[in-house]
């Protein structure tokens, strides 16, 4: 099993990389915010399949987190993320300080506007911009020949394939799906801190999310229906608090009135940790398949 280079500087990973390009290998990166799990590993395994050399970096950016957020309780262990990246392969880890990544306050920022006011953009203002302004820096400094991304961060994707369209990067976006544990709940770096009342609580939100896709499957169509019907199965459990359900389209996350290719988003309080979740639904006759992770 072998460790990767770690980097700490730009400088000390553009180097690496520049000898990776001059052997001709294709470079996959995928973006994180560290504390590793099986999701991470999921777009690490995605990443080796399409590309020769994987970078992963691991960043706890403070840009995307807004005031009285997790930022100073975000769990963090480089040791252990070490261990799983040698595990999975991955060549190169670049795990920068906040003084490497923004020596200077930025005057530059980069935003998808129809995007980041809207549904979680709504609950965490400016959120989506550090995210999109961080994932640019990255793919310039990595310059990376295709880039993985969980599509549990549903609106966070849908972020980052809009901004490579918008500012033409010439890198392939990869989604992959959510991995979840055996009762359904999404894989998240948040999970270690619910407590064992509200992890085994949490499980009712892939419960619910099981519930719209078999009604949409059943033929429902009405997006509100859906949205009453998420929002009932969730509600069920006293110590669920819900943040926001929205029915939107899956492409674009617009809204709309009637469902074809749509995606059911819900994001829910346990405690002070905030789950986000979502699932794709679409109508017998729009012929989507999903395919989840699950063990
Ligand atoms: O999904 C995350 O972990 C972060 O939002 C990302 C994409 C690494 C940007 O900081």
């Amino acid at each position: 099993m072998k460790l990767p280079l770690v980097t700490r500087t730009i400088a000390e990973l553009r180097a690496a990389l520049n000898a990776e390009r001059r052997g001709g290998r294709r470079i996959g990166l995928v973006p994180t915010m560290g504390y590793l799990h099986r999701g991470h590993m999921a777009l690490v395994d995605r990443a080796r399949d399409v590309s020769d050399t994987v970078v992963v970096s691991i960043f706890v950016n403070p840009t995307q987190f807004g005031p009285g957020e997790d930022l100073s309780t975000y769990p963090r262990d480089l040791h252990g993320d070490l261990a799983l990246c040698a595990r999975h392969g991955v060549a190169i880890v670049f795990a920068p300080d906040v003084a490497e990544m923004y020596p200077q306050p930025m005057e530059t920022a980069v935003e998808v506007t129809s995007l980041s006011g809207i549904l979680i953009g709504a609950q965490r203002p400016g959120h989506f911009r550090g995210v999109a302004t961080v994932v640019a820096k990255l793919f310039n400094i990595v310059a990376p020949d295709v880039a993985v991304f969980g599509e549990k961060d549903y609106q966070q994707l849908a972020t980052i394939r809009r901004m490579v369209r918008d500012l033409s990067f010439g890198i392939e976006i990869l989604g992959v799906p959510t991995v979840r544990d055996a009762d359904g709940l999404a894989a998240s770096s948040r999970n270690v801190r619910l407590s064992a009342e509200d992890r085994r609580a949490a499980a009712v939100i892939p419960a619910a999310l099981d519930r719209a896709g078999d009604a949409v499957a059943r033929g429902e169509r009405d997006p509100h229906a859906i949205e009453a019907l998420v929002r009932a199965v969730i509600q069920a459990e006293p110590r669920a608090d819900i943040r926001s359900v929205d029915v939107r389209d899956a492409d674009d996350l617009s809204e709309i009135r009637s469902v074809e290719r749509a995606v059911v988003l819900v994001t829910v309080r346990f405690g002070d940790v905030l789950l986000i979740d979502q699932r794709e639904v679409s109508s017998p006759d729009a012929g989507m398949i999903r395919r989840e992770v699950r063990p």
